[in-house]
């Protein structure tokens, strides 16, 4: 997939999959904006990657005038948009229901759910102005079944997904493809939190039961293609062997 001069935004790109796809968007091509709340590993990213091409944005995604303020610097430094991935979210605190702290919870709803929303709501503007734009959101089989401990998490993915199909549902006949990517579990920071829960069979894999962010980053520079069309407004799943071959993934 040719992403030459394409404008992707990225949340979470300070480690695991969205510094994986940051790396993969610019080997194709593309200008990327990196986007998460510490600063430092996104400047480091930044630098590796190239001032011309790429440009760190701290942003706290929880918060929809941080968010709004981080697309236009995005449209400032590179011109416009062309793709924004959803990816930042976050696991802790694993607790079960009746134990678990309201605000935290909540917090987790703040970044995971209303995060997308903010994405959504900032980059569709620009990208129903001019005409085309994909939206990427990372997904999880959390959504579509109860993970003991994990109620947060499982509603806010519900939650995402729907997001997805709204934004397709609302956007898809002005050029705007918003899907969702269901990667399996990842060898990432995310997985050593829920190994150390040691709450659910989750927390009980191996690590080399999972995939390498590498195979994400593949799959999302290949969901802005047209092959796959098919998915907008639906969700691509890694696990799906037929995928990774299409993909070119192991
Ligand atoms: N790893 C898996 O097995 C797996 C499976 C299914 C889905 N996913 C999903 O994949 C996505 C990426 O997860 P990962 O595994 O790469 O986890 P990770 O290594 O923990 O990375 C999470 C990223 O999100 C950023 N972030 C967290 N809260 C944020 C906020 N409020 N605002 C901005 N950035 C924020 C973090 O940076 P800062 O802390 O600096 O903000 C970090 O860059 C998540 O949506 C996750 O739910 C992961």
């Amino acid at each position: 997939m040719d992403m030459t001069d394409k404008v992707v935004l990225i949340t979470g790109a300070s480690r695991g999959i969205g510094a994986a796809a940051a790396r993969r968007f610019a080997e194709a091509g593309a200008k990327v904006a990196l986007v998460a709340r510490g600063s430092d590993a996104i400047a480091d990213l930044a630098g590796e990657i190239g001032a011309e091409r790429a440009v760190a944005i701290p942003c706290d995604i929880s918060r929809f005038w941080e968010v709004e303020q981080t697309v236009q610097n995005c449209v400032t430094a590179f011109g416009r948009i062309d793709v924004l991935v959803n990816n930042a979210g976050v696991i802790e605190p694993i607790s079960h229901m009746a134990e678990a702290d309201p605000d935290a919870w909540g917090q987790v709803i703040d970044i995971n759910l209303k995060g997308v929303f903010h994405g959504m709501r900032a980059a569709l503007p620009r990208m129903v102005a001019q005409g085309s734009g994909t939206i990427l959101t990372i997904g999880s089989g959390a959504a579509h079944g109860p993970v003991e401990a994990w109620s947060h998490y499982c509603a806010s993915k519900a939650g995402a997904l729907m997001l997805t199909r709204m934004a397709d549902k609302e956007y898809g006949e002005a050029g705007i493809r918003a899907l969702s990517l269901s990667p399996g579990t990842v060898a990432t920071q995310m997985q050593r939190e829920i190994k150390a829960s040691g709450v659910n069979p989750v927390s009980e894999l191996d690590w080399s039961d999972h995939i390498p962010p590498e195979w994400v980053a593949a799959a999302l520079v290949w969901m802005c293609g047209p092959d796959a069309d098919e998915y907008k407004g639906a969700e691509v799943s890694l696990r799906d062997p037929g995928i990774r071959s299409r993909i070119g993934v192991a």
